[in-house]
């Protein structure tokens, strides 16, 4: 468990944090958010201890972090800074391994280590290892980030908006990946956003900060439903709907899809259409490729895979790890009522269906 006890912040007579108490249990992912200048970065270097508190008392597992040896320390968190701060002169696996080998690990150790992450994180060892930061995109270098910041395999991560360079699709992607990470590694993670969504997606708790000051410290859904105060109404914003739908997953709500292959007859089709609105169209290895309505029947193709209208998972199919608000987006983007499910390769899971977020 993390602890913060009354700890205090002041840069140059100014108070920067202030009287601030709260706790990460273990296993916890913990959102810091609040208005730019809050004080949330430095929160964040007082744990890790690159800066002293004023006041007050951090512990860790309950030791004051100041009896910690720097290595310990370091051993126990990995950090995620906020400007990335990937060293430039040094390869992305190097970036990666840079605590391992200060801890002194064995070289193939480190390489494994490193090679695993990178795959974690979507970014091929083999194109990606050996490129220098400067050859890499904003988002893949906060990706790299990430993988530096978990390669020591640290109980504690403390993450300073690590998605804050990317894009809004790719950062959604990001964040399911990252979701699903968390799910697997039960890490106690203290994660600063300046992004409601992505504090609501992901927070087991969230801490909202205003001029150093904790204003609430609570779940995800009674900081929707109760508020406190006009300051978090507005940080909320209004869609408190929609944003809930973020943190149900699809897999959650999946029902099973109807399909056909698309070297079936058409005749296959009408029958099910009978008494079914649309049918998916799905080829040899299950992939999505399409679907089938009334409408399709009238023409005179052979096959359903020649009467279909196309669709491409991958811009509007859903993955378990989704999250109800995903599979709408990819409704509203494509104007279908349900969206399909797929694995990794794209074959067809189940599907979401409007109905059944309205209901949620
Ligand atoms: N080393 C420093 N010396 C002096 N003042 C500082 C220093 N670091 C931070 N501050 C001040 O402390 C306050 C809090 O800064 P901090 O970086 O923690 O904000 P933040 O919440 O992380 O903001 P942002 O969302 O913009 O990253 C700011 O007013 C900032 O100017
Ligand atoms: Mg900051």
């Amino acid at each position: 468990m993390i602890s913060l006890q009354q700890v205090t912040k002041v840069f140059a007579g100014r108070t920067a944090v202030d009287g601030l108490s709260f706790d990460v249990e273990d296993g916890e992912f913990c959102v810091i958010i609040g208005p730019s200048g809050c004080g949330k970065s430095t929160t964040l270097r007082m744990i890790n201890r690159l800066i002293p508190v004023s006041g007050g008392v951090i512990t860790i597992g309950g030791k004051d972090i100041t009896t910690y040896r720097a290595e310990e320390l370091r051993r126990q968190i990995g950090y995620a800074i906020q400007s990335v701060g990937l060293f430039p002169h040094m390869t992305v696996a190097q970036n990666v391994g840079v605590v391992p080998r200060l801890l002194g690990w064995h070289q193939t150790r480190i390489r494994d280590r490193t090679g695993h992450l990178l795959e974690m994180l979507n970014l091929d060892p083999g194109i990606y290892s050996a490129k220098y930061p400067r050859q890499l995109s904003g988002g893949e270098a906060q990706r790299v980030g990430v993988a530096r910041a978990l390669a020591a395999d640290p109980s504690i991560l403390l993450m300073d908006e690590p998605f804050g360079a990317i894009d809004p699709i790719t950062r959604e992607a990001l964040q399911t990946e990252f979701a699903r990470i968390q799910k697997e590694l039960r890490k106690t993670i203290v994660f600063v956003t300046h992004d409601i969504d992505e504090a609501i997606r992901l927070a087991t708790r969230i801490i909202i900060l205003r001029e150093g000051k904790l204003v609430q410290h609570d779940t995800p859904e009674n900081i929707m439903t109760n508020p406190a105060g006009r300051f978090v109404t507005e940080f909320i914003g209004t869609d408190r709907a929609l944003k809930r739908l973020s943190r149900l997953g699809a897999g959650d709500y999946m029902k099973k899809a109807p399909s056909i292959a698309d070297s079936e007859p058409l005749q296959s089709a009408a029958r099910f259409l009978l008494e079914h609105p649309y049918l998916w169209v799905v080829d040899r290895n299950g992939r999505v490729l399409g679907w089938l309505d009334k409408n399709d029947l009238e023409g005179a193709e052979p096959t359903a895979g020649l009467a279909m209208s196309c669709l491409d998972h991958r811009t509007a199919a859903v993955t378990t790890e989704s999250t109800l608000k995903e599979a709408l987006s990819r409704m509203v983007q494509q104007g279908i009522r349900s969206a399909p499910v797929v694995d990794r390769k794209g074959a067809l899971l189940g599907e979401i269906r409007m109905e059944d977020i309205l209901e949620a």
